[in-house]
């Protein structure tokens, strides 16, 4: 019988696991001696788990190591973390095999839905088809792109990748902001949203189609933008959970959902990469910047999150370091598909509001983003060989 084991925790903490999993029964078991090295290891697998939940009341530096030396011993058992955010870090749990990470307040719908997402991959993983058997074609393209440093270029990408695709697919294409604490797509955009996610996730009742696309703008260039809520507060009352059901609503209009993030990688965005078709990966130029995606990497990878495909962007990529780069590039097993110049038309196209493909389609960082939107080009597509016009 495959258990949730949850190690330590206060009783409030464990109560609330209770109430996540009502009919869990002997399904559910709590941990309660000392956590010291292989011996307890061992005798928390014999209880057949196949979710370990490190409870709130572990110090942080303990909980990550065990985290770590289950997942080195027994990486098909799935591991959530309670903790401040502050004191464990998504990223830091990622890179040690943590499945999901809870807050030490988190209420019970918050509980079953990490807890019920870490179970199933672990059903999944044992259960999964083999790889051989013909996969569906999606019809819709899910690009995400995601970078773990701020700053690296991901708003000015995903602008100019969703204006360059509704280029050619005019009214096929949706930009949706997921940095939902300072997203600045509809500033990138120059749109002035009357709405945001945040409306459509706190509709009441279930959310369709029809509602969703009260909240939607529509820019100029024939791109709808799904925008972020001005307030921060209200970015963060958005569930990571919402994510999956938003795209999939917007992949039943759109040939395209371009998915723009935060930086490093928050629950938000893993949600966002479980439904892409495609990531791109933005690195900038420095070799701890390299490092860190190549960390990333591995830490999806342990996820099982493979599925989609991956495109490699080097963001300002400059001449003088550029071989040093594709060298940090290489010995991190990262291929680069693309290399975006540094150019002082970006900031300026960014603090405009129009993007460069528009208001610069000639310039060298225009070229090199063509060669991006190409990639996600069908046969019966036109890809962009001239540059576009603005039609105002
Ligand atoms: N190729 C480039 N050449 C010159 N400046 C650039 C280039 N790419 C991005 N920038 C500038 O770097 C800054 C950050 O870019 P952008 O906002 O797209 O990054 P981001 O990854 O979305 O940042 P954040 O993590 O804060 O969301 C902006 O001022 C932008 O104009
Ligand atoms: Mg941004």
């Amino acid at each position: 019988m495959k258990r949730i084991v949850v190690i330590g925790g206060s009783d409030q903490f464990y109560g609330r696991v209770q109430q996540a999993f009502p009919d869990a029964g002997e399904r559910l078991y709590r941990w309660f001696e000392n956590l010291d090295g292989v011996t307890s290891l061992r005798a928390i697998l014999t209880l057949d788990p196949a979710v370990v939940v490190f409870g709130p009341d572990l110090p942080p530096n303990v909980a990550l190591t065990v985290a770590s030396e289950f997942d080195r011993a027994r990486p098909d058992v799935s591991i959530v973390i309670a903790a401040r955010e502050s004191a464990i870090g998504v990223e830091q749990a990622l890179a040690v095999g943590v499945r999901g990470v809870l807050r030490p307040d988190s209420d019970p719908k918050q509980i079953a839905h990490v807890i019920g997402k870490a179970f199933h991959a672990v059903q999944a993983r044992s259960t999964k088809a083999p790889r051989s058997e013909p996969t569906r074609v999606p019809k819709s393209r899910v690009i995400t792109v995601a970078g773990p440093k701020g700053g690296s270029g991901k708003t000015m990408v995903s602008t100019n990748l969703a204006v360059g695709l509704a280029s050619m697919a005019p009214r096929g294409v949706v930009i949706l902001d997921l940095d939902l604490q300072f997203g600045d797509v509809a500033y990138a955009l120059s749109l002035k949203p009357r709405h945001s996610l945040y409306d459509a996730v706190s509709t009441t009742g279930p959310l369709d189609l029809t509602t969703l696309k009260v909240f939607i703008a529509h820019h100029r260039s024939e791109l709808y933008a799904l925008c972020a809520p001005e307030d921060p507060a209200r970015g963060e009352m958005i569930s990571a959970d919402s994510v999956s059901e938003i795209v999939s609503l917007l992949m039943s209009e759109f040939r395209y959902v371009v998915i723009d993030t935060n930086a490093g990688l928050s629950e938000h965005t893993l949600s966002a990469f479980e439904v892409s078709t495609d990531v791109v990966f933005l690195a900038d130029m420095d070799v701890p910047s390299v490092r860190h995606l190549r960390k990333v990497l591995d830490a999806l990878d342990r996820l099982g999150m493979t599925e989609h495909e991956r495109h490699y962007v080097l963001n300002r990529a400059d001449s003088r370091v550029g071989l040093t780069m594709a060298d940090a590039a290489k010995a991190a097993g990262i291929s680069i598909d693309i290399e975006i110049p540094s150019s002082r038309h970006v900031p300026v196209a960014l603090n405009t509001g129009t993007p460069l493909l528009l208001s610069n389609p000639k310039s060298p960082v225009s070229r090199a983003l063509r060669t991006l939107i190409d990639r996600f080009a069908t046969a019966e597509e036109h890809p962009i060989r001239r540059p576009m016009k603005w039609s105002a």
